[in-house]
């Protein structure tokens, strides 16, 4: 295996937002090609249970865009008095503002994104214990993530979202998706500009791993 450039994919696949390119059109066939490499990943019982709806029409991405929208305004009133009230300063506050300003990007310019993609599985389990929610959402989320290395991989970028999620029931309205069926997330899809991405910024793994006891280091 090319450790090199499999390493870098790992390392460097981030949120991609503001280098969204929104007038390069998606070819139908590369996002297809993305899916038959993500649906790899496994699935609980190997039940291969996996939907992903793929919208490219634009008054449904409109209508979707639009209900993203008016949660991530809800959700950053929500966010922005908190921050305030902690008195988060310094760095800190430094990072949160970059990913709000990319994140109201995003929410501003959803509808232009050439391609939205609802990742979604068969079930519902809000009404479940942890074993069936872990096994509904493990089932989904790999490939999920597998579709981004992949689209990332041949220059299309995107990025992990769930507030639409606020607006499940609308949304699975705009795209006929049965009332059976969960989403889990909305990857807005668009080919990036510019070269390459820096490494994400991430609290080290060795500060996070316990050796048969929690808390216990090596
Ligand atoms: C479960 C989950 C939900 C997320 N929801 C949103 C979202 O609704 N909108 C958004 O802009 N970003 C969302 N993100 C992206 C995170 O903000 C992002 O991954 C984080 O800030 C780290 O940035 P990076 O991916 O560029 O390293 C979500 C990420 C995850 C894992």
């Amino acid at each position: 295996m090319d450790l090199p450039s499999i390493d870098h994919l790992l390392t460097t696949t981030h949120s991609v937002r503001k280098r969204l390119d929104l007038e390069q059109p998606v070819e139908p066939s590369v996002i297809q090609a993305c899916l038959q490499l993500a649906i790899h990943a496994p699935t609980g019982s190997n039940r291969q249970s996996y939907h992903f709806v793929v919208v490219t029409d634009p008054d449904k991405r409109a209508a979707i865009a639009g209900y993203y929208r008016q949660s991530w305004t809800d959700y950053i009133a929500v966010q922005d008095q908190e921050v305030a009230a902690a008195g988060v300063e310094g760095k800190r506050l430094e990072a949160i503002q970059r990913v709000r300003g990319s994140a109201q990007y995003l929410a501003d310019n959803m509808h232009r994104v050439p391609v939205l993609i609802i990742p979604c599985y068969q079930g519902r389990v809000e009404n479940d214990g942890p074993a069936a929610q872990a096994g509904l959402y493990g089932s989904i989320v790999p490939a999920a993530w597998s579709l981004i290395l992949a689209l990332r991989s041949r220059g299309l970028g995107a990025s992990w979202t769930t507030l639409h999620l606020v607006y499940e029931r609308e949304v699975a309205a705009v795209l006929g998706i049965p009332a059976q069926v969960t989403q889990v997330a909305l990857l807005p899809v668009a080919y990036f500009t510019g070269e390459d991405f820096k490494p994400t910024e991430r609290i080290p793994a060795r500060a996070r791993t316990y050796w048969d006891t929690w808390g216990q280091r090596r």
